[in-house]
């Protein structure tokens, strides 16, 4: 008998596959698909993902694993008539029926066996010729789905966009910001603003020359995405810098090992305690972290408010010298882009990736004032996979 199924698989490609076989084993239940491939389902899993598990409207796992035993296992089990996969368990007199479009698209034997496949671009200095590839118009934004899609893509793969035209009065960067979702506040309130004024509490708030870095790092959680909104920049100097930290820290991993494992591995400290906060922050994290596949999940970096380490003696030399190299290629023409931001502009990058700077500027030259936003990583992407489906 073949059981027949109809597969949705990424990127909307669709096949029939079939079930030739199905083996009862110790702890799992064997699946042989038509096209070769095979499923083991541990009796556990199965049982805690039956489709009666889960309230309907929140989603949520109302079954209690550990209300069943350790021994758990299928006393029957065949392919019914709806072309379901019908388990009745040894215990609990339940019956599950699971969709084998379900069992496929979540068969973590396959998804195990598959490569891991980055969603980041990364990029160097060259990103300056072609800059209009990063460029979003912001009525495109606001009145479809599609210019929306395109900024959100931009910001996910390549960590950065300019959204072009945006209008230049205060506080309108909400409109466009929260066609994505609501904003991340913080103390600087929302939006800040990033202009020169006496007796600043950050050094954003000068005019002095910023360079790469990102913004709070020593937060357990620093804003995943920011979103500088230019309304003024008539001023003489105040241009803009951008660099790909994963990219540097790529090139490191292949041409550096010893110092890739140094930043990878050796956790650093970045505090704040500016004048006016009744508050002292701080947050020890390595200046490279990785995810579960060994892709790159943040990077940590900023001279401004990197405290004093407290590293072991025996290693102090050789992570000073790490991040000495670092910061080095951070600000190297090999990597970095340099641009002026109009007003009407928004820089919208990866926080935790693109690493941001400007040049000093001459406040009696005339104005400049930026306002900045900040939001979560989890907005961008979960909205992206929203808008997807
Ligand atoms: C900031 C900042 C850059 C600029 O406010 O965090 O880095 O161009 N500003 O003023
Ligand atoms: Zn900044």
């Amino acid at each position: 008998i073949l059981y027949l199924a109809n597969f949705s698989i990424l990127n909307n490609y669709c096949f029939m596959a079939e079930i030739k076989k199905l083996e009862k084993n110790n702890t799992y239940l064997k699946v042989l698909w038509s096209d070769g491939e095979e499923s083991r389902f541990n009796y556990l899993w199965l049982r805690d993902n039956c489709p009666t598990a889960h309230d309907k409207d929140s989603n949520h796992r109302m079954f209690n694993i550990l209300n069943v035993s350790k021994e758990i296992n299928p006393k029957n089990y065949n392919i019914n008539k709806e072309g379901k996969l019908e388990i009745e368990w040894s215990e609990g007199n339940h019956t599950s029926y699971f969709d084998l479009n379900w069992l496929r698209e979540n068969c973590y034997t396959i998804k195990n066996k598959k490569k891991y496949i980055s969603p980041y671009k990364l990029w160097d200095s060259s990103l300056k010729d072609e800059f209009k590839s990063i460029c979003v118009e912001h009525d495109e934004i606001m009145e479809s789905d599609n210019g929306l899609i395109k900024w959100l893509e931009l910001l996910h793969h390549t960590g950065i966009a300019i959204v072009k035209n945006a209008p230049i009065e205060e506080k309108s960067g909400f409109a466009v910001l929260n066609r994505i979702s609501h904003t991340r506040e913080t103390f600087f309130k929302t939006p800040f603003e990033v202009i020169n004024i006496p007796k600043p509490n950050n050094s954003a708030y000068t005019a002095h020359a910023l360079r790469n870095h990102m913004d709070l790092p020593w937060f357990e959680n620093p804003p995943g995405y920011q979103f500088l909104h230019c309304l003024i920049n008539s001023a003489d100097g105040g241009e803009s810098s951008a660099v790909d930290g994963f990219a540097v820290a790529e090139y490191l991993k292949h041409n550096n090992s010893e110092i890739f494992n140094t930043l990878t591995k050796v956790y650093l400290k970045f505090r704040d305690k500016d004048y006016t906060q009744e508050n002292h922050r701080g947050f020890h994290a390595p200046a490279i972290g990785l995810t579960k596949d060994s892709d790159y999940h943040d990077i940590r970096f900023s001279v401004a408010t990197m405290d004093a380490l407290d590293c072991h003696p025996d290693i102090m030399d050789k992570v000073y010298k790490a991040h000495h190299e670092f910061g080095n290629l951070l600000h190297s023409d090999k990597f970095q882009i340099n641009f002026r931001m109009e007003p009407g502009d928004i820089f919208s990058f990866n926080n935790r990736r693109v690493l941001h700077g400007r040049t000093a500027f001459d406040p009696n030259s005339g104005h400049r004032h930026l306002q900045g936003y900040y939001m979560d990583r989890d907005e961008i992407i979960g909205r992206l996979n929203y808008l997807k489906k």
